[in-house]
């Protein structure tokens, strides 16, 4: 593939997430948004389809979505959430269990979650919980959910005291990605979306990651080639280490590089002042700078992986406030143990460790960055 092609590619790309009977594909394609009611049927699924959105996607392509069902024969109904992060609640579960039931669909019916990663978790656990699991698809159409969050079966909602502290694993059936959808998205959502691509590079590919850092002007003006790679090569890192650790005992906690200080980061702001993107790249760029504090990784990899992110329009800087303010949230996390927060920190770019943080090493870290101002 051209790295510079400014001409959408044609080719379908294929990624296979190898899980035994739970296994599935993701199909990489523009254009794929038209054809979700055959790629449905190709399945065996008939009958009842809810689409599931929000309303800037009600508006901009779930008619596409619903017509391309229609013309394979479902019977369609369309839920539509209103827009963002405070939609991850019980409350909307509730809401669309309720739209499920007096529809009458029952085990066979199938979920399309069309949107975002808000979309795809809080549409994906619905279909987790409803009959004790329905089948769905991910339609992913921001690029944090067609690089991550549509793959792995990860779904929930957040509760007032933590992030996605309520959910389950359920793997969708198929996940379809049409990267047109990425030229509606707002810049700011864009941007965010490199935060997860630079993610994969730093913990499992050093060649993304310079890939990234010669193409970032590229991904930045949308260039149809670079996109799709980065789309391909993040959800191949992802069904790798999924398939090997479905449920996050061990390897898959490398996905959650970042997430540690950016979790605490989305909750403090009450998920209002930083998208997940962002906050999962200055939580990152801390992460590694810890690291190098702990004497795991070199200034160089600090050095690199801060001008990438920078190179990309993300935040690096930890927005102000106290330790234990950040200890704190970072306590309500789902990855602590015992009272210790477990944390991923490179070790070199494309190769990380996971670590459990003390208390003390923390404080530590936190106090070095005030004298190194
Ligand atoms: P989002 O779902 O809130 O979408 C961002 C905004 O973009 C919304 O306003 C949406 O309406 C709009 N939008 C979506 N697609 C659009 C398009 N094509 N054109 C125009 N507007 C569009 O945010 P997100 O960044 O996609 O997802 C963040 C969520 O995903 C967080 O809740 C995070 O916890 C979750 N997440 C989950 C996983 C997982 O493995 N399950 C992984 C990463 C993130
Ligand atoms: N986004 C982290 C995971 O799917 O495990």
């Amino acid at each position: 593939m051209s790295e510079t092609s400014t001409i959408a590619p044609t080719a379908e790309t294929r990624v296979q997430v190898p899980l035994a009977e739970r296994s599935y594909e993701i199909r990489i394609r523009g254009g794929l948004l038209r054809d979700v009611g055959r790629r449905l049927s190709d399945l065996g699924f008939s009958g009842k389809v809810a689409v599931v959105t929000d309303q800037t996607i009600a508006r901009l392509y779930e008619p596409i979505v619903t017509k391309s069902l229609k013309a394979s024969g479902f019977e369609t109904s369309t839920i539509i959430v209103p827009v963002g992060e405070r939609v991850k609640t019980l409350r909307w579960v509730s809401v669309i269990l309720d739209k499920l039931a007096r529809a009458r669909f029952e085990r066979g019916s199938v979920l399309v979650a069309l949107g975002g990663g808000v979309i795809g978790d809080l549409a994906g656990f619905a279909a987790a919980v409803f009959v004790r699991g329905i089948p769905f698809v991910q339609v992913p159409t921001t690029l944090v959910a067609q690089v991550d969050s549509s793959v792995g079966g990860k779904t929930g909602v957040n509760h007032p005291v933590g992030k996605n502290l309520i959910g389950s694993f359920h793997q969708p059936r198929l996940v379809l990605i049409d990267p047109e959808t990425l030229h509606t998205l707002p810049r700011r959502e864009l941007i965010a979306g490199l935060a997860e691509v630079i993610k994969y590079g730093m913990i499992a590919d050093a060649e993304l990651f310079s890939y990234l850092e010669r193409q970032m002007g590229a991904l930045l003006r949308m260039e149809a080639g670079p996109v799709t790679h980065i789309i391909t090569r993040s959800c191949q890192i992802k069904a790798s280490v999924v398939a090997e650790d479905e449920r996050e005992s061990d390897r898959r906690r490398i996905l959650n590089y970042g997430h540690t200080v950016g979790h605490a980061l989305e909750s403090l702001g009450k998920y209002r002042s930083l998208i997940h993107g962002e906050a999962v790249a200055i939580g990152m760029v801390q992460e590694a700078d810890l690291s190098c504090h702990v004497g795991i990784c070199s200034k160089e990899v600090v050095a690199r992986q801060g001008e990438l992110v920078r190179q990309a329009g993300l935040p690096d800087a930890l927005p102000p406030m106290t330790f234990s303010e950040l200890w704190g949230a970072m306590q309500h996390d789902k990855k602590v143990a015992q009272g210790r927060p477990y944390c991923v920190m490179p070790e070199r770019i494309g190769q990380v460790v996971v670590a459990p943080l003390e208390r003390s090493e923390f404080k530590q870290w936190f106090a070095s960055r005030a004298s190194r101002k």
